[in-house]
């Protein structure tokens, strides 16, 4: 007989003959002639209350299960008498695989994040993590679907790149050379006898290939892991973070903000309806604003700001910022959030940066001094979404490209999209596990992400 899972059978409808429940014993208590054991197998949050009675042959080892334990249980389906759940299983044979020690970590009481990251192998088996996992796990399923139904096509861009798309040098170097000892030419190192014949890195970002594509195949989207050695330890920087990145052939700044805002009310939606179980986890023990912030997301028109105006709102707040804001000066967290929960209550879109503080594939504005670029913003989080419309002219792309020191020759095959039947294309970047903490008032993205990798931390 194939296992049942706890979620089937807690959302049935009617009883099913017989179960083969399989999981991890959250709590056991015993009664004169039962004991009641709580099983969980991270189907869904719930546990499914299993009742062993003492004509169990077994009955006395039974007993002795402890927390974390796990076990296969063969048994009736019936309705609970008791509160909180639908159905309850009356034991027929409990198989006991594995006894875990009086040392299992997770005893039933209350762990903080801290102590939780310190065993993230550990961690899933909780309620909440459990939850968030689940949550992440249908988030990227809901991307997919997103852009599969608008027809969008998806590209995997490569992992290991010889170029630095975001040009801000946050590059974890790849190389199969031995570092102890490296081959030099003129005293340098010589990549020329590296795996690649060049330097190379782990890719900042899928874009620049995925511009490539979209003048190919239209709509295109990526969706996969991205590396920066940013060494800024913060909460909302992981070293290896995933990113969704679509790229609209035909596209410009307008749609690329309305292809944002659509996103993001599709998939908060997408969780309210899916994963509402879980989410009111969320909304009961971690933020009790949470609903109320999902609710304003879906259903307002997100603000949008040319980023001259939000400077001038953020100078007249009278608010004392860490950071000063002047023209110019790239916003931070705080101004951000500020924007989002303070001012506006609500989702806000900052577009038209002046260019010198971005990248050199943005299109310069007619002003000559700002870019067609935008930045999604939201409460709690701050930024969610980079993008831009590209520099689709040819001239004007070489000129940026020289003026922040990008090397023509090594992007040969970006400006050739540019020399080909180049058209104006758009896209941008929804920074993934921002997204979940979003939908579930998580405040750090380390407890988002299965394993996270930041600054000196690569345990599991
Ligand atoms: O704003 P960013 O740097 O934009 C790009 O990478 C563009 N190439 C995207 C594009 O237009 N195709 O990054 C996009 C998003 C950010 O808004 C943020 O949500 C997330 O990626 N992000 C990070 N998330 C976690 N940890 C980090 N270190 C992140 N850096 C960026
Ligand atoms: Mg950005």
């Amino acid at each position: 007989m194939k296992r049942t899972r706890i979620q089937k059978i807690l959302s049935s409808e009617t009883a099913i003959d017989e179960v083969l429940i399989k999981g991890w014993v959250r709590t056991r208590r015993d009664s004169k002639t039962f004991s009641f054991i709580e099983v969980n197998d991270g189907s869904c949050l719930n546990n499914i209350q299993v009742i062993a009675d003492d004509q169990l042959e077994n009955y006395e080892q039974i007993k002795r299960l402890t927390t974390g334990s796990s076990v296969s249980i063969y048994g009736t389906m019936h309705e609970s008498p008791g509160q909180g759940q639908k159905w309850e299983t009356h034991a027929i044979r409990v198989e006991i695989i594995h006894i875990a020690p009086d040392d299992y970590p997770l005893q039933k009481k209350r762990h903080t994040d801290e102590f939780l990251r310190t065993i993230s192998h550990l961690r899933p088996r909780t309620n909440k993590y459990g939850a968030a996992f689940r949550i992440r796990s249908r988030l990227s399923f809901a991307i997919h679907k997103y852009f599969q139904d608008l027809g969008f096509t998806y590209v995997h861009t490569p992992i290991i790149t010889g170029s630095d798309c975001e040009g801000a040098g946050e590059l974890f170097q790849v190389t199969s050379l031995d570092l102890e000892n490296p081959p030099k030419a003129n005293g340098k190192t010589d990549y020329l006898a590296d795996f690649f014949g060049k330097k190379a890195n782990l890719t900042v970002s899928g874009q620049l290939e995925g511009e490539l594509f979209a003048l190919a195949l239209g709509d295109i989207y990526t969706f996969g892991p991205t590396f920066r050695a940013e060494n800024s330890n913060t909460s909302r920087h992981a070293a290896e973070f995933w990113m969704v990145e679509p790229e609209m052939a035909f596209c410009d700044l307008a749609d690329d903000m309305d292809y944002a805002e659509d996103f993001i009310k599709f998939l908060v939606e997408f969780a309210m309806k899916d994963c509402a179980e879980d989410l009111d986890l969320f909304a009961k023990f971690v933020d009790k604003n949470l609903m109320n912030t999902l609710e304003t997301i879906v259903s307002k028109q997100f603000i949008r700001l040319p980023y001259s105006e939000a400077v001038a709102i953020l100078n007249r707040s009278g608010e004392k910022f860490n950071y000063d804001v002047f023209f110019g000066a790239d916003l931070q967290t705080e101004h951000e959030r500020f924007l989002a929960e303070n001012h506006f209550h609500q989702p806000v879109i900052i577009y038209d940066y002046p260019k010198t503080i971005k990248p050199f594939y943005m299109r310069t504005n007619d002003d000559e001094t700002t870019v067609a670029a935008m930045d999604v913003i939201v409460p709690r989080i701050g930024e969610i979404i980079g993008g831009s419309q590209r520099e689709e002219r040819l001239e004007r792309l070489e000129s940026r490209m020289d003026e922040t020191g990008v090397a023509r020759q090594d992007l040969w095959w970006y400006l050739d999209s540019r020399r080909f039947g180049s058209v104006p294309h758009s896209g941008f970047g929804l920074g993934f596990e921002r997204l979940i903490m979003l939908v579930t008032g998580i405040t750090n993205i380390r407890d988002v992400i299965p394993f996270p990798r930041t600054p000196g931390s690569i345990e599991f």
